[in-house]
């Protein structure tokens, strides 16, 4: 079936373009040592999990419902981490993870004996040092609550762990960086990673980045692993899913208000939200960079300044096309909402051998019970 033959707007993920990035993920794991859990906060659909399954060793979630997700859809092993766990959050995500990890001492403190036996319980290090273009993901920025400060650690604290978290990059392609950060780790927290079994170095490290020089990566994290005696674990989502999965719209106007702008049957605040919050305008796969014919790319919602990008065209868009907005699959479909009540995308698979599988669709349904199930 071609892609016309789908009602828009679809989410459409490309298996071949996951495989070529799960084949770089295990080649990193093989020179490296390290293992590699999915972060299902970036991407957790998890009608997809049986192709990326045999390349990584797990998940890593935050709340309790993705815990249960990942126990459930994927397997493997199941980590736990989440800035702030209620008890009955502990509770309910003990039955599922085989690590949990705190971000603060108190919260190890207050929780720790609900955990269950046979979980390994880890605590969130913050280095103080990071790399991310943007304060907003910035886990170092200024007054962070994200993870213990060194200043602020306990040498108590690592009776009753067995592993540690380290979270500080944001598509950090630059592996050369990323050493850098991991020997100022072990310069200033060294004495206690000795101490442990496992470190996670979190993700934001864009491994599948064209050019990213894996060599140096692999090295940097199988010498760190040596020097501490420490099983390491880095815990991808946008590098596992990136450039794999278009979002499919069609132009339903164009209007002319200073600038041309076609507008489509979707909106960057519903469906691909990232776009609006780190103002990261998206990529349109029919745009040429030197085209006649530029346009913006609105979106259907009342939001004022909600595009997706301003393109460039070799012929005038036409009411009625349809445009392939690139590289969504990463921090879109698990922020999707209903706002407006626009039409939720559909989601599809295209498999290697062509086939196109449908994953999910939603209807009005749907967007009805999401706001009430009961009246006052
Ligand atoms: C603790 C932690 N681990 C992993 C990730 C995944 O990061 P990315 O999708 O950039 O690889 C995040 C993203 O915010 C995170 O906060």
């Amino acid at each position: 079936m071609q892609n016309s033959e789908f009602k828009t707007p679809f989410f459409m993920i490309d298996e071949n373009k996951l495989i070529e990035n799960l084949k770089i993920a295990q080649h990193l794991k093989d020179i490296s040592g390290a293992k590699l859990v999915l972060a299902l906060k970036c991407f957790s659909t998890w009608g997809v999990f049986d192709i990326i399954k045999p390349y990584l060793d797990g998940t890593t979630s935050s709340g309790p419902f993705e815990v249960k997700l990942g126990y459930e859809t994927f397997g493997k092993e199941t980590h736990a981490y989440s800035v702030g766990y209620s008890k009955e959050d502990v509770e309910a995500v003990s039955t599922y993870c085989d690590k949990l990890i705190f971000n603060s001492q108190s919260q190890l403190q207050a929780y720790r004996h609900l955990v269950k036996e046979g979980t390994s319980i880890g605590l969130r290090l913050n280095p103080g040092v990071s790399h991310a273009s943007q304060d907003l993901a910035d886990p170092a920025r200024q007054f962070s609550r994200l993870g213990v400060h060194q200043e602020q650690l306990l040498s108590e604290s690592f009776n009753c762990i067995d592993g540690a978290m380290f979270h500080m990059n944001c598509e950090n392609k630059d592996a050369g960086s990323f050493s850098q950060l991991l020997e100022q780790i072990s310069e200033n927290f060294g004495e206690y990673l000795n101490q442990l079994k496992w470190v996670s170095l979190g993700g934001g490290i864009f491994f599948t980045w064209p050019g990213y020089d894996i060599q140096t990566l692999g090295k940097s994290l199988r010498d760190f692993a040596k020097r501490h005696g420490v099983q390491v674990y880095l815990e991808p989502g946008e590098a596992i899913i990136t450039e794999t999965t278009d979002l499919v719209v069609t132009v339903v106007d164009i209007v002319e208000n200073g600038m041309r702008t076609a507008i489509v049957d979707s909106a960057t605040e519903a469906h691909r939200l990232d776009t609006l919050i780190y103002n990261e305008p998206a990529s349109v796969l029919e745009a040429s960079n030197d085209g006649e014919h530029q346009y913006v790319i609105g979106s259907c919602s009342c939001l004022a300044g909600d595009q997706f990008c301003i393109a460039r065209f070799d012929k005038p868009l036409e009411i009625g096309q349809r445009l392939h907005i690139q590289d969504s699959a990463g921090y879109t479909m698990v922020k999707l909402n209903w706002f407006n009540g626009l039409r939720m995308p559909s989601i599809y698979c295209r498999r290697s051998n062509g086939e196109v599988r449908k994953l999910n669709e939603f209807g009005y349904q749907d967007f009805k019970d999401a706001l009430s199930r009961w009246r006052v």
